[in-house]
């Protein structure tokens, strides 16, 4: 995208949402954050205009619309692993939320709408690996029906009003700003357990696999899907390449240089045993590929989650 633009960033404060922030920043952008919280790892960006405010206060919002012209919605306000307790309030605070959403975007004529999905959980227990865009997609949990809910959502809105859309299906991300005390981000979770000196905890065999991609190769291909023109508005981003958990752990003793300790516990039914996401669209259509090698993305990481350990 080489027009400077007014952006607006749902969730920036996060993990994901704040590596955006800093590109778009960097590219010379007018950002504007609007989030629940403020930062939890660095102070305020001056360039950054931020809003603070929960998703469901719908005269913030509209504040937080006014002269903008991209919107990355990035907010969630339900994981995976515990959607399934709560669907009544998934479906409210995500989908119905996200619907007035799009209403207020109409309202203020915004240009560009973009949906950061999830290439995790949408697919549901893939028929065949790699999994592309088009595969069938059977969530298995409230957090990945409501995701697919949204993307239909987007596609009504832009067959009944021409609203322009963007959707991209992140595998799963890691890097730094990433929380080592939550409960997703298998990397994130067993670098802080390995810098806080506590074994890592197997669920199952380790035979679970999943498709880890670097923080900031996932921020170029949003980058880019947003940027290049092409008839797809949905875009797998992913490494396309599927990494056990035992071959996780392996790659993470090779990158800090020591040995790392394991606990096994019982397998956990919920847990799709591998996804491995098909990139080809995004290679082909956006010129993009992930460049950051495993073991390289857990050393830069490894850094981060260290000082976030020690520091609480
Ligand atoms: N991290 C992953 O593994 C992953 C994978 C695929 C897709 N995603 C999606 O990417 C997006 C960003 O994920 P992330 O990992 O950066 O999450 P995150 O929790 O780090 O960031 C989400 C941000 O949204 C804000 N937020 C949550 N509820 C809010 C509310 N009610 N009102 C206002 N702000 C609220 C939080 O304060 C936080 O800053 C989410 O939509 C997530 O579903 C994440």
């Amino acid at each position: 995208m080489n027009v400077k633009q007014n952006i607006l960033v749902m969730g920036g404060n996060g993990f994901i949402g704040s590596h955006l922030v800093d590109r778009l920043v960097a590219d010379g952008h007018s950002v504007r954050v609007f989030d629940k919280y403020p930062e939890r790892y660095r102070a305020p960006l001056t360039e950054v205009e931020y809003h603070y405010g929960d998703f469901g206060n719908r005269g913030l919002l509209g504040e937080a619309l006014r002269n903008i012209d991209t919107v990355y919605h990035l907010i969630s306000t339900s994981l995976p692993k515990t959607s399934n307790d709560d669907p009544a309030f998934d479906v409210q605070s995500n989908v119905i939320e996200t619907i007035f959403l799009l209403e207020q975007c109409l309202a203020q004529k915004i240009s560009k709408f973009v949906f950061v999905s999830s290439g995790g959980t949408i697919y549901g227990r893939p028929e065949r690996l790699p999994i592309a865009e088009d595969a069938p997609t059977n969530p298995e949990c409230s957090y990945g029906i409501t995701k697919l809910t949204i993307e239909k959502y987007l596609a009504l809105y832009h067959h009944l009003h021409g609203l322009d859309y963007l959707i991209v299906r992140p595998s799963n991300p890691y890097g730094s700003r990433q929380d080592p005390r939550g409960i997703q981000g298998a990397i994130a979770v067993f670098l802080g357990k390995v810098a806080g000196g506590e074994p890592i905890v197997v669920w199952g065999d380790g035979e679970v696999g999943r498709d880890y991609i670097y923080i900031d190769d996932l921020v170029e291909g949003i980058v880019r899907a947003v940027g290049t023109p092409s008839q797809s508005r949905i875009f797998n981003l992913g490494s396309g390449v599927c990494v056990s958990l035992t071959q996780l752990i392996e790659i993470i003793g090779d990158a800090i240089g020591s040995i790392v300790a394991v606990h096994h516990a019982p397998g956990r039914g919920f847990d799709v045993p591998q996804i491995r996401l098909d990139i080809t669209r995004a290679r082909r259509e956006l010129g993009w590929n992930p460049e950051t090698s495993l073991r390289d993305g857990v050393l830069s990481m490894y850094d981060f989650i260290r000082s976030a350990v020690k520091s609480s």
